[in-house]
């Protein structure tokens, strides 16, 4: 029997699929997996239909607007993320092959402008009947940053200064019209109503924005925005703007502390607690039993080398690990301007499993910074259970290592497993991905940059 009250009392489960979509770093290698997806839209459209068949919340799509690593193509030849066609497209595209499962893309501040993103979105609001989610990101590559007219990614805090107010002038232009400004009058010859119609007229440090924005209010007031990080600019943003936050918390007290930071910082807003989710990613190898859920962990991790493991992982820290030894404990390493909260992550990591440098490295292929479970069905559901039930985890998004397989399995074998235990929807709830999400529905407009 549906129950439409488990959105809202249950856990939000959200997939990541990224570019070719393997989660794991070689996962495009294994026998099974879909390689071409980067370019091959019907791989988009199994992907759709094996999360809604198991009513996963969101299928996110992450995005990075250049082959990180590209001006040395040979050393990263392994690398499956070179080819990834783009998610708003993509999203666009999967709207009327699907019905009630959201759908999110990355949108970076840092490469684009808010009138665009504001429209793009409210756009994709409306062709998808109100499933759309904007995962806001300040991006964070060099490689993105040179296709943009950029010799460097700008510092931290400035990417952050730009992308809260780039956020509020998109949130203000998604206000521009009210829910009854369209009057399609034939007869008095009056399209709209100018008194429903509002202009933004914001004039900040990085954007001027006159406004109204040209797409009507969307289905869902406005898209669900997402704030992605770890960092205390990503609790201060996510906090302030944020209906759901995606984080990589490798363990259990990380995400608790990171979940109660972010619904401190909301409540010392005025808002409510609840109005923001926190989804830290999931790493699942699932299989009958454990030894066959560790036989498929082991079967990618034996094509991972030292060398390359480490070298990935430098690149994704922004961090020049060649002068390490790699069989040494995992050594201090500093955040810095591009990944603030990384770096930090990988060496707790290191420390909390007594791993070498190497170790960290490998694991990073597999879930980078996130939790990993490697299980039988009742191993994994009962480490979601615990998160969610104590405060760890208001949800997951999962990173299936290679697709459609870990997906599949995911969907198949743990959803009936949490629906069994009460903690996921049986079926989707009616309505906006905001109300499935038992999210509240913007009321007066969000404040401008200028007041902050
Ligand atoms: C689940 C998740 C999804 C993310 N998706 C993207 C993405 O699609 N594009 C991107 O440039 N960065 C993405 N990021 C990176 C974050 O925006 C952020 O730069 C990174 O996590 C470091 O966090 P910090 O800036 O708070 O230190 C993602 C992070 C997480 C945890």
């Amino acid at each position: 029997m549906s129950d439409a009250r488990r959105p809202r009392d249950g856990m939000t489960l959200a997939v990541f699929l990224a570019g070719d979509s393997n989660y794991h770093h070689l996962g495009w290698r294994h026998p099974d997996a879909a390689v071409d997806a980067g370019s091959n839209f019907e791989r988009w459209i199994e992907f759709a239909r094996i999360a809604e068949a198991g009513k996963l919340d969101m299928l996110f799509i992450a995005d990075q607007i250049a082959i990180v690593g590209g001006d040395n193509l040979a050393a990263i030849q392994n690398n499956s993320k070179v080819n990834r066609l783009d998610p708003l497209a993509l999203i666009a595209a999967l709207a009327p092959l699907t019905r009630h499962i959201g759908l999110a893309a990355t949108c970076a501040t840092s490469y684009t402008e808010p009138y665009s993103v504001a429209r793009m979105f409210a756009s994709l609001d409306h062709i998808s009947g109100g499933r759309a989610a904007w995962n806001c990101v300040t991006g964070g590559q060099k490689e993105e940053a040179q296709n943009f007219s950029m010799e460097r990614h700008a510092a931290h805090a400035d990417r952050y200064a730009r992308a809260n107010e780039f956020a509020d002038v998109v949130m203000g232009l998604w206000e521009s019209f009210e829910a009854d400004a369209l009057l399609y009058d034939k007869i008095g010859g009056r399209f709209f109503d100018p008194a429903k119609i509002h202009a933004l007229n914001h004039k900040g440090e990085h954007f001027a924005v006159r406004g109204p924005l040209n797409v009507s209010r969307a289905p869902q007031g406005r898209p669900i925005v997402i704030q992605a990080g770890g960092s205390d600019a990503t609790v201060e943003m996510g906090s302030r703007i944020a209906d759901v936050v995606f984080t990589a918390q490798a363990d259990f007290e990380g995400a608790r502390d990171f979940r109660d930071q972010v619904r401190q910082a909301a409540v010392a807003r005025g808002r409510a607690a609840d109005s923001v989710k926190v989804m830290p990613g999931l790493s699942v190898y699932v299989a009958a039993t454990r030894a066959e859920a560790q036989a498929k962990f082991d079967a990618l991790h034996a094509m991972v080398e030292v060398a390359d493991a480490i070298a990935g992982l430098g690149r994704l820290i922004e961090v020049d690990l060649s002068g390490y030894d790699p069989d040494a404990p995992m050594p201090d390493l500093e955040g810095n301007d591009l990944r603030m909260s990384g770096p930090g992550t990988f060496v707790r990591i290191g420390r909390e499993k007594n791993l070498t440098l190497a170790q960290v490295a490998i694991q990073a292929k597999a879930a980078k910074n996130h939790c990993l479970v490697v299980g039988d069905v009742g191993d994994v559901a009962d480490l979601m259970e615990h998160w969610h039930c104590n405060g760890a985890a208001d949800g997951f998004n999962l990173l299936p290592a290679i697709v459609p397989g870990s997906l599949r399995d995911f969907c198949e074998m743990v959803v009936p497993e949490l629906q069994r235990r009460g903690l996921y929807q049986q079926d989707y709830a009616p309505g906006t991905l905001r109300d499935k999400l038992g999210l509240p529905y913007p009321g007066a407009a969000p404040a401008r940059a200028a007041a902050q």
